[in-house]
C-alpha cells in the first residue's frame, strides 16, 4: 500500500511552492481532503485543497508570489480562505481549524485548531488524510481515520460517530449518497443508520445546495443507485416527494400496474448509456411523474394513466422553481420531452398518416432526435422478443421522420408567409386576422394540404384572405394566379 507519495508532486510544481511558502512562514502545509483520495483513486482532479496550521490568507499571497504573473488570487476574508486559479488549477487554501455548529445553521463556529482537529471535522474517512509537503515528511500520508482501508473495501463512513457529523452539517448525509454512487461504493451500515436517523436535519440545507448534489448524482454512469439510496435512508421522501409518490403497485382484482418508481429509474439509467445531457436525463426523471394522479382502474381495461404526460409537463415550472433549477429554455426542452414522450410511440403504427409525423416533427423541432432517444430509454420491458419488436418499430418511426422532414422541412418551421407580407398584399393595418391567416397556413402545411413552399403558402393566403373579406391590392390580383 502506497504511503509516501513524494513522487507524484513531481507532477506540478505547485507542490514544491507551497512547500517552500510554509518553510519561510514556518507553518506546517499539507495537501488534504478530495485531492488525496482521487489521487489514490487514480481520479484525475484540478481542485487541490491545502491545509496549514497557521493562516491560509498568508500561505496563498506567498505561494502566490512564487507562481508569478499567471496567477490569479481571491481572499475570501469572511472565511480566512483564499483561493488561486492558475493555468487551469483551482488551488484552496485554509488554516486548520476546529468547528462546531449551531443546532439551526450549518455555518460553524469557527476556532484555529491542530491538523488533527481539521481531519476530525471533514465528512468522511476517505476525504480526511492528508499529505505532508514538510521537508521532513514530504510525501508522507496522515490517514488518522484508515481512510486507505475505506478506500480499498469502497467504503463511505464518517470519522466521527455518525450523529456527530452529520448533525454538524446536514449537506453531508446526501454528500455521503453522491459519493457512494459516483465512486460505486458501499456506505457502511452505521454512517446509513446516521442518516435515517438525521434526515430531518436536511430542512436546513439551502435548496441550492441539496440540487447540486442532486444533479451529481443524475450525473453518474448509473444514478438508479443513488435514488434508491435516497428513498431507502429518507431522503428522497422530503426532498423530492413527487418522486416517492411513484413507488408503489396497487392491485385490484388480482390486477396490478408497473412500479413507477423503479421503472423510472430504469429509464434514467438507460438514458444514461446514450446521453450526458443533464436535461435530458431530468426528463427521464419527470416523464411518468404525474402517473399516480391521472392512475384509474378500469374493469375492462385495467389501469389507466390518461393525460399524465400533460399533467406531467404542466408539473415540470413548479419542479424546476422548487429545485432552483433554471427557468429558461432549459426547463421548456424537458417541459415538452414530458409532454411529447408518448408520441412517437403513437406513430409506429403503418395506418398512421404523415400529417401526424410531420405534427410531432413540427412540435418537437431540433429535440425531435432527444424525444427519440427519450422513447427508447423509456424500454424497459425483460422480454428480448419485444424489445427487438419495439427497437425495430423505432427504426422505422425514424425513417418516416427522415423522409417528412427532407421533404417538408418542418423542423425549423419559418413561415413562407410573413405578416408584413399579408399587410402589404390586402393593405391592411396589423391586425388579429394576419395571425388567423398565418395559423390557417401552418395548419394547411402540417395536415399536407399544400407543401412547405412561397408558391403555394402565397395561393393559399390570397384566398384565406377573401374569405376573411378581404381583398388584394391590384398588382397583387393580377399576379395571384401565376405567383
Ligand atoms: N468537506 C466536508 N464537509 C462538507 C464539504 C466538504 O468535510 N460538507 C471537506 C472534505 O474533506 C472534502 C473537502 O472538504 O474532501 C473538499 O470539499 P469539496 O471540494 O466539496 O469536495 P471534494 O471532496 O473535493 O469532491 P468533489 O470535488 O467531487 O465535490
Amino acid at each position: 500500500m502506497q504511503k509516501n507519495f513524494s513522487a507524484h508532486f513531481k507532477s506540478n510544481p505547485v507542490f514544491d511552492h507551497v512547500s517552500a511558502a510554509g518553510k519561510e512562514l514556518k507553518v506546517p502545509v499539507y495537501v488534504v481532503g478530495g485531492y488525496v483520495r482521487d489521487l489514490i483513486l487514480k481520479r484525475p482532479s484540478k481542485d487541490i485543497d491545502f491545509v496549514c496550521v497557521g493562516s491560509g490568507i498568508a500561505l496563498a499571497k506567498e505561494v502566490a508570489k512564487h507562481l508569478g504573473n499567471d496567477a490569479k488570487l481571491t481572499v475570501f476574508k469572511n472565511f480566512g480562505t483564499a483561493a488561486i486559479h492558475h493555468k487551469g488549477f483551482e488551488y484552496e487554501f485554509v488554516g486548520a481549524r476546529k468547528e462546531s455548529y449551531r443546532e439551526n445553521s450549518r455555518n460553524p463556529v469557527v476556532e484555529d485548531g491542530t491538523l488533527e482537529d481539521d481531519q476530525n471535522r471533514r465528512d468522511f474517512t476517505i476525504n480526511a488524510m492528508a499529505i505532508s509537503l514538510d521537508e521532513e515528511s514530504y510525501g508522507e500520508l496522515l490517514d488518522p481515520f484508515n481512510g486507505m482501508e475505506d478506500l480499498r473495501n469502497m467504503l463511505i463512513r464518517t470519522p466521527l460517530e455518525p450523529g456527530v457529523t452529520f448533525s454538524d452539517d446536514p449537506l453531508r448525509m446526501l454528500r455521503a449518497i453522491r459519493f457512494a454512487t459516483q465512486l460505486k461504493f458501499d456506505i457502511e451500515p452505521d454512517t446509513f443508520q446516521g442518516i435515517i436517523d438525521h434526515v430531518d436535519r436536511i430542512k436546513i440545507i439551502s435548496q441550492e445546495r441539496i440540487t447540486d448534489e442532486l444533479n451529481k448524482i443524475i450525473m453518474t454512469d448509473k444514478p438508479s443507485y443513488g435514488f434508491q439510496l435516497l428513498f431507502h435512508s429518507g431522503l428522497l421522501k422530503l426532498i423530492f416527494p413527487e418522486m416517492t409518490d411513484l413507488q408503489g403497485v396497487e392491485k385490484i382484482h388480482g390486477k396490478g400496474h408497473k412500479d413507477n418508481f423503479y421503472h423510472t429509474l430504469q429509464v434514467l439509467d438507460n438514458i444514461c448509456e446514450m446521453t450526458n445531457n443533464l436535461w435530458l436525463r431530468w426528463a427521464a426523471i419527470l416523464h411518468d411523474i404525474a402517473k399516480p394522479a391521472t392512475q384509474r382502474f378500469h374493469e375492462k381495461a385495467g389501469w389507466t394513466f390518461h393525460g399524465h404526460e400533460d399533467l406531467g409537463a404542466k408539473w415540470v415550472p413548479n419542479i424546476f422553481k422548487k429545485f432552483k433549477l433554471p427557468l429558461d429554455e432549459r426547463m421548456k426542452y424537458v417541459q415538452k420531452l414530458v409532454r411529447l414522450h408518448l408520441r412517437p410511440i403513437a406513430l409506429v403504427n403503418d395506418r398512421v398518416t404523415d400529417s401526424a409525423v410531420r405534427r410531432m416533427v413540427f412540435e418537437a423541432g431540433e429535440d425531435v432526435g432527444d424525444l427519440m432517444t427519450l422513447c427508447k430509454a423509456d424500454v424497459t420491458s425483460k422480454n428480448p422478443e419485444r424489445v427487438k419488436k419495439y427497437r425495430s418499430n423505432f427504426k422505422k418511426v425514424e425513417k418516416r421522420i427522415r423522409e417528412v422532414e427532407e421533404r417538408d422541412h418542418v423542423m425549423n418551421f419559418n413561415p413562407p408567409v410573413s405578416g408584413e407580407q399579408i399587410i402589404e398584399v390586402f393593405d391592411i393595418k396589423p391586425s388579429k386576422v394576419i395571425g388567423d391567416i398565418k395559423t390557417e397556413i401552418k395548419e394547411a402545411i402540417l395536415d399536407g394540404r399544400i407543401k412547405n413552399d412561397e408558391k403555394e403558402a402565397f395561393e393559399l393566403m390570397i384566398k384565406l384572405g377573401q374569405k376573411h373579406g378581404l381583398t388584394p391590392v391590384e398588382k397583387y390580383l393580377s399576379t395571384s394566379s401565376d405567383k
